[in-house]
C-alpha cells in the first residue's frame, strides 16, 4: 500500500513572542504567543507512505538531508504514526518558497505543511484544533501556521489543551503587511530551542516576562478589536523587546541583536517621527521585522534602501489562507 498527501503551509512571524516551554518533549509553551501569518513565505510538502520503505527520508529543496533536522523529523513521524497506528515509514519531500539565500526558512512552515499532509496521506481526517496541536509536536510556532492572519496560541497546560486558533480581525490583515530587513550575521548562532531553554532556566527577567505576557495578549486584542495600529505597534514593540531583555539577564547572558539590527530599530524610530507609523520585532536572529500599513510601506522601503541593499529587503502581505492540501 502506498498513500500520499501534499501540503502548503506559510511561515507566521510571531507579535507577542514564545519564548520558553515547560514542557520540552511535547512542547508545551510557558506563555501565550500570538501572531500573523505571511504570504510570502511558505512550504510546500509532499509525503507518501509505503510498507516497502525502510526508514523515513527527507528530500529537502530537491537536497536528501540526514542531519539533526532530519532526526527531529523522523521523531515527528513516530509521533504521526503513533496516532495513525501504522508502521510504514515515509518520503518526505520539501520545497522552502522563501527568496534565496535570505535565511528565512522556518520550522513553523515546514511542520504545519507535512502534519497536514501526513494527515492528509494517512486519512487521519485531523480537526483544525487537532493538526495544530500535532504541527506543535514539531515545532511549537509551527502550531500556529495551521491558520491564516492573526493566530493566537493557547499555551494550555497539556497536549491536549496547547493548541493555536484564528483570530477575527474583519479582514483588518488585508491593510497590514511586513517588511523583513535581512542583516548578515557573522556571530554564532543560537538557535530558538536552545536559547529559550537556557533563558528560562538561567535568566533573572524571565518571571518578569512571564508576568506580563497576559496582558500584552489583552492589549493586541484589543488593538485588532479596534483596528488601532499605533497602539497594536507599541504593544508588540515592547514584548519583542521584553523577550529578548530576558536573554541578557540569563547566565551567561546572550544577545541576537548586532549593529545593523539596530540600525535599522533606528531607521524605524525615524519613520514614526516623519509620520509613518511602524513598529518592529525580532526573533532568534540578527533580522528585523516592521510592521506597517500597507499604504506606508513604500516609504519605510525607501528609508530602508539608504542604509540596505535592495535584496536585504523584502515586504510580504499578511494571508488569511489556512495550511492547504495542494494536488
Ligand atoms: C523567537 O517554534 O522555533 O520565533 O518549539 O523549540 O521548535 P521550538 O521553537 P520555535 O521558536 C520560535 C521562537 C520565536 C518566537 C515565536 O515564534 O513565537
Amino acid at each position: 500500500m502506498v498513500s500520499s498527501g501534499k501540503a502548503r503551509a506559510h511561515t507566521n512571524i510571531a507579535l507577542i513572542k514564545y519564548w520558553g516551554k515547560a514542557d520540552e518533549a511535547y512542547i508545551i509553551p510557558m506563555n501565550n504567543s500570538l501572531s500573523v501569518t505571511l504570504d510570502r513565505f511558505y512550504t510546500e510538502t509532499k509525503v507518501t507512505f509505503s510498507e516497502e520503505y525502510i526508514r523515513d527520508v527527507l528530500v529537502l529543496n530537491g537536497q536528501t538531508v540526514d542531519d539533526s533536522e532530519a532526526a527531529k523529523i523522523r521523531r515527528f513521524m513516530d509521533v504521526v504514526r503513533n496516532i495513525a497506528g501504522t508502521s510504514m515509514y515515509a518520503y518526505i519531500e520539501s520545497d522552502n518558497f522563501v527568496p534565496t539565500a535570505a535565511g528565512l526558512a522556518s520550522s513553523a512552515s515546514a511542520y504545519a505543511a507535512l502534519a497536514a499532509a501526513c494527515n492528509e496521506a494517512l486519512n487521519l481526517k485531523l480537526t483544525g484544533k487537532e493538526l495544530s496541536r500535532l504541527a506543535r509536536r514539531g515545532s511549537g510556532s509551527a502550531s500556529r501556521s495551521i491558520y491564516g492572519g492573526f493566530v493566537e496560541w493557547e499555551k494550555g497546560y497539556d497536549d491536549a489543551t496547547s493548541y493555536s486558533f484564528p483570530i477575527d480581525a474583519d479582514h483588518w490583515e488585508d491593510e497590514l503587511a511586513m517588511i523583513f530587513v535581512v542583516i548578515n550575521n557573522k556571530t554564532k548562532k543560537v538557535s530558538s530551542r536552545a536559547g529559550m531553554s537556557h533563558t528560562r532556566d538561567t535568566s533573572r527577567f524571565y518571571q518578569y516576562w512571564l508576568d506580563h505576557v497576559d496582558e500584552d495578549i489583552a492589549s493586541v486584542k484589543h488593538a485588532i478589536k479596534d483596528k488601532d495600529f499605533k497602539y497594536l505597534g507599541e504593544v508588540i514593540e515592547a514584548n519583542g523587546l521584553r523577550m529578548h531583555a530576558t536573554n541578557l539577564g540569563a547566565q551567561p547572558p546572550f544577545t541576537y541583536m548586532v549593529e545593523d539590527s539596530y540600525l535599522v530599530m533606528d531607521i524605524v524610530h525615524q519613520c514614526r517621527e516623519a509620520g509613518y507609523p511602524c513598529y518592529f520585532t525580532m526573533d532568534a536572529g540578527p533580522n528585523v521585522k516592521i510592521l506597517v500599513e500597507k499604504k506606508n510601506q513604500q516609504a519605510v522601503i525607501d528609508a530602508l534602501q539608504k542604509s540596505f541593499e535592495d535584496h536585504q529587503i523584502i515586504a510580504s502581505d499578511i494571508t488569511r489562507t489556512n495550511v492547504e492540501i495542494i494536488e
